[in-house]
């Protein structure tokens, strides 16, 4: 279904950065690098609704009123492990903002997401909370993050994912159509054991070389 409040970034270099990501020889090195500049340029695109307000300046001329970023602070939430490789790209944008973590693995067996850790930062309603995770498969732990943080009282809701399968944006959007989904691209399909095909394989093993 077509949402206005979902948004394929359709950018060469983002396309780009992810056809490397892809590459099964590319290395751990150069995959943490290139998800945290997609991370930034992402960020760059998700961050254009950010309200403005004008703030006095003295420049060498005179003095003027020009734009600055208004109002709510950012919160950043990585999905551990691998929203963790992404939590740099979106500080070089935004430094001031506070990080949260939101610790879920999937059951190898029935992909459904565990919790073990959540640690949020303080005054999560007057936050804007941009969560991050490389893969949105079948969804089940954007769903999970995104409960957790709406529970401790976050309502303005942004959750970046690099690749996303059809089916997870489904059932995240469905499960929460309020947040604003940014992706890096749309993949095909998931495969029978839940991996997004073509993909780029497992992204917390690849960003960590546990593999
Ligand atoms: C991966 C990925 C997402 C999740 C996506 O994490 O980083 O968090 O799977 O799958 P889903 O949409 O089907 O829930 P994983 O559970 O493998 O943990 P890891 O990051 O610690 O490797
Ligand atoms: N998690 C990953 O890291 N990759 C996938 O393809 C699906 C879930």
């Amino acid at each position: 279904m077509e949402r206005n409040n979902v948004t394929i970034i359709q950018h060469p270099l983002i396309q780009h950065k992810i056809s490397i990501l892809r590459n099964k020889e590319t290395g751990t090195n150069e995959f943490r690098t290139l998800v945290e500049e997609i991370a930034m340029l992402m960020g760059y695109e998700a961050f254009r609704d950010l309200p403005t307000e004008l703030v006095e300046v003295e420049t060498p001329i005179e003095t003027t009123r020009q734009p600055m970023i208004a109002g709510k602070k950012l919160a950043v939430v990585p999905i551990l492990r691998a929203g963790l490789g992404m939590v740099s790209g979106i500080l070089a944008l935004v430094p001031s903002a506070k990080v949260g973590h939101i610790g879920l693995y999937r059951d190898e067996t029935t992909h459904e997401p565990h919790e073990y850790y959540c640690k949020l930062p303080e005054n999560i309603d007057k936050r804007t909370i941009v969560v991050v995770d490389p893969m949105l498969a079948t969804g089940g732990s954007a769903v999970a993050a995104v409960d957790f943080i709406k529970q401790r009282g976050g309502k303005d809701i942004k959750f970046l994912s690099i690749i996303a399968a059809p089916e997870g944006i489904e059932r995240l959007m469905t499960a929460h159509p309020d947040i604003q989904l940014y992706c890096g691209c749309m993949d095909r399909e998931l495969n029978e054991n839940a991996y997004i095909c073509p993909g780029l394989g497992d992204a917390g093993d690849r960003i960590f070389g546990t593999k």
